[in-house]
């Protein structure tokens, strides 16, 4: 298809001009298309096609050591001034910025073939969706953008000549000399040469040395998350880190839950549960990203922006989520997961022992199966991922692509929390709520690269690497939500926590489908029918509320369920610390939140 859309072309020979590809490449969305990328990769020895058999159409791919996550020291917001961008984002003056990165971005593509690649967010038309243009030189980001995203040709046609689309511009920042080639090895730069960079008012995107997820797929993170919170700002409308999901009671009603958890928290595995409670059924609706609107009646309707799952493997099995595990049998994608000898998939916590025979590990290593030192021994990296058409999954709910969304009927907040936050406890009213999503704490996981796995950060609505804009005028953008529509139409907020550790170090409670039994409560509360305490943190299920699963005894269920005085009040001492990195943003209604819990606390 040839594109018509002025502004887009002068942009892609711009570009052209400056990085200087061998060829220059518009992306149809075609299986074809997408064969030929996984080709081009497989030839080049980059990806090993996996048995075609018990893996048919799928592919691993092992990534430079030093580039397995996002780099969030290398993310930045380059608004006007370092003040929009807030406490919480790197800021670089975005005229240096874009002067330091034409340097690098000048002939970077030397060698490589400039892919065009127009994508929609959200199904193609929806009034929900954005679209947006990435312009890269990695055929894995292709082939990964055509799981992820809806590409192509029909994007172009609703694009026409004049409609809007946020330019995305990646490069994995390794130009070739004449006559060299990757060698089959994952092209990218070293890390002071990574850009991750946002720029809110032009609502562009500039990426530049890392292929990795969320750094390279620019759809995902940079362009939903950052851009589209700014964008949600402007035009009164949500763009959230968050899974949705249906659940439908034994009666057969239906509600839909949109879940924020920070990253490798479990949003993937709430959104594909399986209830233990019978009776129940959970589907997905999305497993990330939520994008949310009120609609004409006052109800707030969620899309799923993507089209695929982007999933943490370690921990995926049959047991844990067997919804991921069928999503996965075909046309997939992998990153960074070990290989067997029969050419199939392995990771830690896939439910079963590596099989006999050779394995190598996501370093391209014969792996040792008895190290000494377990745990720096891996045969798959931590943050190793699988990329799997939404469609696949066994799963997925009816009304995943419906253009006007899913009605919202509560909103879930969690996080890794080894103490003081109980399983469940539900928010006043919405003020409260939005205190609860501000106060999000978790402790670090291997998602991003440069933090230290174990201790708890502060993670506002698990928002904070993705939040587009300062911080304190988030949290203001939620309050003035609640005033859009009635109280009885806004979602119910929960907070939940499936991570509360015993004093040996284990989980007390046993989390994946046995997460069912707290979205019964959810679900419950919604309808008006679930017995509650009014607790000084907030609504609580009394213990016989909650149906207790095999292993949890009726001590583990009233810690539990209990109030923690001393702990929370720790806890509100320590959201002082991080509100007064706010200052004067910081919307007055939640200071009052935190005096109203200290004084309940007294
Ligand atoms: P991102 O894709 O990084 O945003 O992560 P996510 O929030 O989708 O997390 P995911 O569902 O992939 O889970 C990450 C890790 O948490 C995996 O190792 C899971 O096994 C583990 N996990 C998920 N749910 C639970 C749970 O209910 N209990 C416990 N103990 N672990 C869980
Ligand atoms: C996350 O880190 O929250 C992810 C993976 O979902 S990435 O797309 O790499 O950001
Ligand atoms: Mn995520």
């Amino acid at each position: 298809m040839i594109c018509n859309h002025g502004k887009l072309n002068r942009w892609v020979e711009e570009l052209a001009r400056l990085c200087r590809p061998d060829a220059v490449v518009w992306c149809d969305g075609s299986r074809r298309e997408y064969d030929e990328m996984i080709a081009i990769t497989v030839r080049s020895g980059m990806a090993t096609q996996l048995d075609p058999v018990k893996r048919p159409g799928c592919v691993l791919f092992r990534s430079h050591p030093s580039d397995v996550a996002r780099v969030e020291n290398r993310t930045y917001i380059a608004s006007r001034t370092k003040d929009e961008a807030g406490p919480t984002n790197n800021w670089i003056d975005p005229e240096e910025l874009k002067a330091t990165m034409r340097g690098l971005y000048d002939g970077c593509m030397a060698g490589r073939t400039m892919y065009v690649i127009p994508f929609s967010m959200g199904p193609v038309g929806s009034p929900i969706a954005k679209i947006g243009v990435e312009i890269t030189d990695s055929p894995y980001v292709v082939a990964n953008m055509h799981v992820m995203t809806r590409v192509g040709d029909r994007v172009l046609e609703v694009l026409g000549e004049e409609g809007e689309f946020v330019p995305c511009l990646h490069s994995v920042g390794k130009p070739l000399a004449p006559g060299e080639d990757d060698g089959g090895l994952w092209p990218c730069a070293p890390l002071d040469q990574k850009y991750i960079s946002h720029f809110p008012e032009e609502r562009t995107i500039w990426s530049y040395g890392s292929g990795y997820g969320g750094n390279a797929l620019l759809g995902k993170k940079c362009l939903a998350l950052r851009i589209a919170s700014v964008m949600a700002r402007d035009e009164g409308w949500l763009a959230e880190h968050m899974l949705i999901l249906a659940i439908t009671n034994p009666e057969g009603k239906r509600r839909f839950v949109a879940a924020a958890f920070p990253s490798a928290c479990g949003k993937t595995n709430l959104a594909m549960l399986i209830p233990t409670v019978p009776g129940w059924k959970v589907e997905t609706v999305g497993d990330d990203i939520a994008w949310m609107k009120f609609d004409a009646d006052g109800v707030l309707r969620a899309i799923n922006p993507e089209n695929g799952f982007f999933g943490v493997a370690p921990g995926t099995s049959m047991q844990s989520n067997p919804n991921a595990m069928h999503s996965i049998r075909r046309n997939t994608i992998f990153t960074n997961v070990a290989l067997t000898e029969d050419n199939d998939i392995w990771w830690e916590g896939i439910g079963y022992d590596a099989p006999a025979g050779k394995i190598i590990d996501w370093k391209g290593n014969e792996w040792n199966r008895n190290p000494e030192k377990k745990g720096d021994q891996v045969a798959a990296h931590a943050n190793s991922r699988f990329t799997a058409p939404a469609r696949q999954c066994p799963s997925i709910a009816p009304e995943w692509e419906d253009p006007a969304g899913v009605p919202i009927s509560a909103f879930l907040f969690g996080g890794r929390r080894p103490s003081t936050v109980p399983l469940v406890h539900q928010a006043f009213d919405w003020n409260h709520g939005v205190f609860l999503g501000s106060i999000v704490g978790s402790e670090v996981t291997a998602a991003a690269l440069d933090l230290k796995a174990g201790t708890v950060r502060r993670d506002p609505f698990a928002m904070l690497p993705f939040c587009g804009y300062h911080m304190g005028d988030y949290f203001a953008h939620w309050i003035r939500m609640g005033t859009r529509t009635t109280a009885e139409k806004l979602p119910k907020i929960f907070y939940v926590n499936w991570f509360r550790k015993s004093s040996d170090g284990k989980f007390i409670w046993p989390g994946y489908g046995e997460n069912s039994r707290v979205l019964k409560w959810v679900f419950e509360r919604c309808e008006g029918t679930a017995m509650a305490l009014e607790t000084e943190i907030g609504f609580m299920p009394t213990p016989e509320a909650i149906d207790r699963p095999e292993g949890v005894s009726e001590a583990d269920l009233r810690e539990l369920l209990s109030v923690d005085r001393e702990g929370w009040r720790r806890e509100a001492a320590s959201i002082h610390d991080h509100y007064a990195s706010f200052g004067d943003r910081l919307p007055a209604e939640l200071r009052s939140q935190l005096e109203a819990l200290e004084k309940r606390l007294q």
